[in-house]
């Protein structure tokens, strides 16, 4: 048995020795210290020996062991270290690399962190909601009736419900974000500040500054005593830490069955500075913002009264504003997927 294993030791350190990459080394642990490897299966004989011999060779055996470990190990880092060498000699690593081409931000995606951060620092929190809604939430808890000619205005997308259990109509593509006022007020008590973007989806005719599918940023605020100036003076600041302080803004006067009164703001159209161009249909300014004190049927639907707080919403044209900023011309530059126009942002 000790001339075994010497000679176990010897062969294994030869070829050891001889190996030249990291898998022939890999072979010869697992050929000689393996669970069928020669040294495991001679061990396997020590039981056998008598009593006094086993001390002896089991230090024998032991050693042996270590020394084939040992060996691989030295040789394991010789190899690295051959093939570092070796890689270096083939690499020019003078030439310039290929640098990975690195994304950013769309331009819709880096106003809206704008937008979410200027709301923020008001304490409004953001929320989400479903780009599928029903009538319900859409129409009915905002103050507009099934036969309510406002209907006609929201150019709505029905979804195609044949085979659902719902009536027909009931199931819609969201036409605007303001459904998620009463989703919100539902669950929360006043006081609130939230703001909801998302995109919607109207069956439209496309142009400059309309799309059948855009971004909108929805905000609603309840408390006790708010009041149409403090609606007028979030728009007055959003807008101009979002656009600058030196834009023009106005409002008007505008009509939503979910607001009372309603107010309209525009901002003057960044794309021809005023003189009228095909994006603001040659008028020099920009519906933005959309806004309006909340309806007191808007309030009571969801439950609360309507005597003790009161509060505004409003809706800000995210694609518009995007393309105010970055004074793009057309809306649907947006969505169009070639990088040659997107990275220009
Ligand atoms: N939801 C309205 C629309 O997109 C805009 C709006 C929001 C008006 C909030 C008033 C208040 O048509």
């Amino acid at each position: 048995m000790e001339e075994e294993l010497i000679q176990i030791k010897n062969s294994a350190v030869s070829l050891i020795l001889d190996a030249k990459d990291k898998e022939e080394l890999w072979d010869l642990k697992i050929r000689f210290l393996g669970r069928n490897g020669r040294f495991t299966q001679a061990i396997k004989e020590l039981s056998k020996l008598p009593k006094e011999k086993r001390p002896e060779i089991g230090r024998l055996a032991n050693e042996v062991k270590n020394t084939i470990e040992e060996t691989i190990s030295e040789k394991e880092s010789q190899v690295t270290k051959q093939r570092g060498r070796e890689l270096k000699e083939k690499i020019d690593t003078t030439i310039p690399g290929i640098r990975p081409p690195i994304g950013h931000l769309h331009p819709v995606s880096q106003v809206l962190y704008d937008v979410v951060d200027v709301f923020k620092s008001l304490g409004f929190q953001a929320a989400d909601g479903p780009e599928i809604e029903t009538d319900y939430y859409n129409f009915e808890v905002l103050n507009i009736p099934k036969d309510h000619p406002a209907r006609d205005t929201q150019q709505t997308l029905y979804l195609d419900t044949r085979n659902a259990k719902v009536n027909p109509g009931e199931i819609i593509l969201r036409t605007h974000l303001s459904g998620m006022q009463a989703r919100t007020m539902e669950k929360i008590k006043p006081p609130l500040r939230v703001i909801v973007p998302g995109k919607v989806f109207r069956y439209e005719q496309v142009d400059a500054s309309h799309g059948f599918e855009f971004w909108q940023v929805e905000g609603f605020m309840v408390d006790k005593n708010v009041r149409l100036t403090d609606l007028f003076g979030i728009i007055d600041y959003v807008l101009r830490k979002l656009m600058g302080e030196k834009i023009k803004i106005k409002f008007a006067t505008t009509n939503f069955p979910f607001v009372e009164p309603g107010v309209d703001t525009y901002m003057e159209c960044t794309v021809c500075k005023g003189k009228g161009c095909s994006f603001c249909k040659m008028s020099g300014w920009s519906e933005i913002m959309p806004a309006g004190m909340i309806h007191p049927n808007v309030l009571k639907a969801v439950g609360y009264d309507s005597q003790k707080v009161s509060g505004f919403a409003f809706a800000i044209g995210l694609s518009r504003l995007v393309t105010l900023r970055y004074e793009m011309e057309d809306l649907r530059l947006l969505t169009n997927p070639d990088l040659r126009i997107i990275n220009q942002f």
